[in-house]
Parts: structure tokens; sequence; C-alpha cells
């Protein structure tokens, strides 16, 4: 259901961001802003602030940022509509109902219908496991080191001894044959008419985020395949949406998210007091469940099975989540298999110490690399340089990073730099796309230093506009939204600008009209940290600051653009001296 802007405004204005904020994280005055412990990552000393008067929230440590329907999004893991909801509620706003079509309507009460049979058939698995037909399960499990409390908290039962009993009793509820199936719970045979596959296994209910059962994994008790059944996908069962545990792990505040290959795995982890990990399920880790992690944390540390499928599955996972802005860190489990085994074996102090001591994911890719090739031969020595060469210009686009890379990597492997540096140089030129000059370490940091200046910039001045929105005749003499270098920089400045001049600017609003993946950086826009300014004298000194960096960083962009085209070189000159008489005489804010 979609609401209408208005709506959306409304709620949005009858709930008030530090209030909200304020009722999940502890928040204190300070200058023209709230300080408090950001809920998105780990964290000493505040850097998670609000303001009031934009009504958006920015974490200067990780960067999340928004109005308040991002944050319930990001708090409670909802979507927007799911937020907008709760805030509506919360003040008591009636949001509009549509009828919902027939179709909705039946797929809806048939989704409440396959919740429902899970529920059941959970409760059945768990009251069978805890009672005498379950002993086998109860003394499987409590073998493995599982406490009646982590059973508990997992909800961990046993399938009674043959695949009718669950039929029955979900027979006996009132579910019919068709829902039995279609929950994935039974399927039909000719022998066995309805029966459960299910069957003198150990139950893993997996939950959703909001603790409900949408399918089920069930472990054999000895060594028979296949070792774990899981549910097939069905309506409610998404299985590249969901992680085994993140019910739990999201509340979990441990900063970071631990992800493993297994069941066990995860729920040896919560018993040790490492509630912050999580699984996927039966199948390989998906993007989807990348971004999902991403909404909450920065960091995943990767605890996957130390054999070579674990391996293989882990370098799989780090692309992944590499491709949605977060880098992964691999926590050793040698000797061991996996992270219940070390456990077992080590205690969790062992383990966390191996979270603290986790290898940085570029690392790890180039340490397995470096096992696979025998040193002591002349030619594969050569192939190991020649694969950190291509990982370094896959891995790293920015100069900056992949130089402290190759020194860092060239330092543990006893490497030439100035060597490696060539390698680096002559494999982009042998067309991996990807334009690398050799160039002096120093040389290329400046270059970088640059362009981060003029984000600055150009992020101070959307911050100060939208702190006085009367500067805009003032800005607009001498910066335009092109002058906005980064495109989202440019949007959200030409947003803002048209806004102020209709005289209808509204921070929080704005950020809205933004994609879901852009809200934290629109938050960041607005709400840079400006240089302190008391006088007008440094009003005015600041602002000269900010556009003469802002104005430079356009004409040097304008230059690197122009290439041979002379017919832009008039224009340049142009710019130049243009510049060159803002210099001159000097720029103030009236
Ligand atoms: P593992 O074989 O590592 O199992 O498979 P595990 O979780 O460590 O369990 P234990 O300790 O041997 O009891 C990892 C995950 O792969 C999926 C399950 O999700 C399992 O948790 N899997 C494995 C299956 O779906 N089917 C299988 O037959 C095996
Ligand atoms: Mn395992």
């Amino acid at each position: 259901m979609y609401y209408s802007d208005d709506i959306i405004a409304e709620v949005r204005s009858r709930n008030d961001i530090l209030d909200v904020v304020g009722s999940y994280v502890k928040m204190t005055k300070k200058g023209n802003n709230y300080w408090g412990l950001c809920p998105f990552h780990n964290e000493h000393t505040p850097s998670f602030s609000v303001n009031r008067g934009k009504q958006i929230f920015h974490c200067f440590g990780c960067s999340a940022g928004g109005n308040v329907i991002s944050f319930i999004m990001k708090y409670e893991n909802l979507t927007f509509q799911e937020a907008v909801k709760v805030l509506a509620d919360r003040a008591g706003i009636q949001l509009p109902e549509r009828e919902a079509t027939q179709e909705e309507k039946q797929r809806q009460s048939r989704r409440a219908r396959l919740l429902e049979v899970n529920k059941e058939a959970a409760t059945y698995f768990y009251r069978c496991l805890r009672s005498p037909h379950g002993e086998r399960g109860m003394k499987y499990l409590s073998d493995r080191g599982l406490s009646p409390e982590t059973m508990k908290n997992f909800g961990l039962g046993y399938a009674g001894v043959n695949g009718r009993e669950v039929i029955d009793y979900l027979r006996s509820k009132g579910f019919t044959d068709e829902e039995i199936r279609n929950s994935g719970l039974a399927s039909i045979s000719e022998k066995n008419g309805l029966s459960s596959p299910f069957w003198n296994r150990v139950m893993f209910p997996i939950m959703d985020a909001n603790h409900r059962v949408i399918g089920f994994g069930g472990r054999v008790m000895g060594d028979a395949k296949p070792k774990y059944l899981n549910s097939p996908e069905t309506d409610i069962f998404d299985k590249r949406r969901n992680l085994y545990g993140f019910v739990f792990a999201r509340s979990s505040r441990a900063g970071n998210y631990i992800l493993c290959e297994g069941y066990m795995d995860v729920i040896a982890m919560h018993q040790a007091g490492f509630t912050q990990a999580v699984a996927s399920l039966g199948t390989a880790f998906t993007e989807e469940q990348a971004k999902l992690l991403s909404r909450f944390t920065q960091k995943v540390l990767l605890a996957y099975d130390s054999d070579g499928a674990g391996v293989k599955a882990a370098l799989r996972a780090i692309d992944i989540l590499k491709d949605v802005g977060l880098s992964g860190r691999v926590i050793s489990l040698k000797p061991c298999k996996d992270p219940d085994e070390f456990i077992k074996t080590y205690g969790k102090e062992a383990f966390q110490e191996r979270i603290d001591n986790a290898e940085n994911s570029f690392y790890f890719r180039i340490r397995i690399i470096y096992e696979g090739y025998d040193q002591n031969d002349p030619e594969q020595k050569t192939a190991f340089y020649r694969d950190i060469a291509t990982k370094l210009c896959e891995e790293f686009l920015e100069p900056l990073e992949r130089e402290n890379y190759l020194t860092a990597i060239c330092e543990k492997y006893k490497i030439n730099t100035g060597q490696m540096r060539d390698m680096v140089a002559d494999y982009a030129a042998k067309g991996a796309g990807i334009e690398i000059k050799p160039a002096p370490q120093q040389a290329r940091a400046r270059k970088v230093s640059e362009t981060d200046g003029a984000r600055t910039a150009q992020a101070m001045l959307i911050t100060w506009l939208t702190d006085e929105t009367g500067l805009l005749p003032a800005v607009k003499r001498f910066v335009t939204p092109e002058d906005f270098t980064d495109e989202l920089y440019r949007k959200v400045a030409e947003n803002v600008f048209a806004a102020i001049e209709s005289g209808s600017f509204d921070a929080a609003g704005m950020i809205d009209r933004f994609d879901e993946e852009e809200r934290d950086a629109v938050a960041g826009l607005l709400q840079a940290k400006l240089p302190e300014m008391e006088t007008q004298e440094e009003r005015n000194r600041a602002f000269s600051d900010i556009i003469l960096r802002i104005r430079e960083n356009s004409y040097k962009i304008f230059c690197d653009n122009m290439g041979d085209d002379m017919s832009k070189f008039g224009e340049s000159l142009q710019m130049k001296k243009e510049l060159e008489k803002l210099k001159k005489s000097g720029i103030t804010l009236i």
C-alpha cells in the first residue's frame, strides 16, 4: 500500500526525530545537535548526532543517516511502508485503508495460513523433543553440548519416528491436506499418501526477523545422508532473503555480524555469547542477504569451515559482501573445522581472540593464492606475483589504497615493491580495462586528497545553505549545481536550490525522495561539520575558502575532461581568469 506524500509528511511531522531516536538511544545536547552512541555500529564515544531543526540524523562514524522514517527502517529492519505504519501508530494517525483486491486478499490469507501451519508444526516438534517420544533427539542435542536454555531459545524440536505423526497433528488442528503440502512439510506419494520427509530428525525451525517460523531444517542423528533436510521455498520461505539466527543477531549490539555456514555453528556461537552469528539457509550466501546485513553493520566476520569447500565459499562470500560495500574479515578456525568444534575445543575466550585477530579479506585472498603455489619453483613464484598484481588491480580502483596494499603485501611476502609496481602497471596496460599510471606514491596521495577536499567543501556548502537558507542568493553568485562534481551531490544541490527558491525546503522530506541506498549519504551532506564561525569575519573567510575550493575543483575537472578539444580551450581560459579575479577581489557573504 503506497501512502501519499501528504500522509507521509504528516507522519514525519508528528514524530519528532529526537523523541523517537531518544526512545532507543540516550541523547545529550552539545552545541546545536544531540549526540549519542550509534546504534548502527559499535563505539564508545558518541558520533551519532540528531539535528532537531532539520529532523535528521547522521553518524560521523559509520555514515548511517536519514530522517525519522529511515531511522525506524534501519533500527527495526522494516520496509519504508512498514516504518510509516509504525510511526503512524505511534502518533495515533489513522492511515487510509485501501480495500485489498480479491487476489491480494487471497494471497494474504494463504500466507497467513502457511505461517500458521509452520507455527503449529514447530510447536509439535518442540513438544515432541521434550516428551518420552523424543528422548533420542534430546540425548543427541545434549551430547552435542546444547543447554536446555539454548534449545528453548532456538525452538529446537524432534520430528516423530515416522512421517505421519506431524501430519495427523496438523490435520487435527484443522489444516487441509493442501495447506500442509503447500507448507513444504509433506508430499504425497502413491505408497504412503500424504507424509512428511521430516522424521527421526532433530528439527531447527527457521525464523524470519519477526520471530515467525518460515521453514525448517532437520538433521539426522547419525551419519546417514542427507545430513540435513530443509523445507523447500514457499510463499513465506525465501532462502535468498533470510538468515538463520538473524532474529536474535539483529539485537546483539556486538557491532559486527559473524557469518558462518551451519545451523549448529550459529547455535554454538550464540550459546557461547556470540549472539551476532548468522548463517545462510543450506544454500550459498546471496547478495540479498549481504544487503540485509549492510543495513545493520559495516563489519562482517566470516567463520566458514576451514576445509577446501569452506575456503571457496568464503572467497565467494567476500566478493558478494564487496558488491554491497562491505569488507569482510576472516576468522581463522584452525586447527578446527568449524566454529562449533573450535568453541568446544578451545572455549569462548580463545574464540574472541580469533575474532579480534580476524584477517583482512584481501590478505586472506592472497594467502590462499600463496598456498596454492610452490614458492621454490621460479615459474610458480612468478605466477604468484602475477596473481597478486591482477588482484591488486581488480580490487582497488583508488590508487592510494592500491599502493598501500601493494606495499603491505610486498613486505609480507618479501617482494620488491618497485617490481610489483611495474607489474601492476604492465597488467593494466595489457588491457584490464583499468587505467593505472605508475607514479610515485606522493603524487597519488595528493590527487586523492584534492578530490576529498573538494567534496568536503561541497558538503559543507550544502549543510551551511540548509542551515541558513537566506544565503542562497550569495551562494548563487558563485556556484551552480553543476559545480557539484559527484552525481549524488549535484542531485542534492539541485533539490536544495530549487526547494529554497520556492520557499519549501524541508530536509527530512527531501531525504524520502532519494533511493534507500542514497539516504545515508544525503543525510551526511545535510549534516557536515562546519568550521567554527563566531564573527562576521570568520564567516566570510569560511565562505570564501569553500567557494574557492569548489570553483578550483570545477576548473580542474573541466581541464581534465577537455582533452585535445581545442574548442574548449577558450572557455577554460575564461574560467581561469574568473577564478583569478575572485581570488583577488575576495569573496564575501554579502
Ligand atoms: P555442515 O555439514 O557444515 O553442517 O553444513 P553443520 O551445520 O556444521 O552441522 P553439524 O555440526 O555437522 O551437525 C553446513 C550447512 O549446510 C547445510 C545446512 O544448512 C548446514 O547447517 N546443509 C548441509 C544442508 O542443507 N544439507 C546437507 O546435507 C548438509
Ligand atoms: Mn559444520
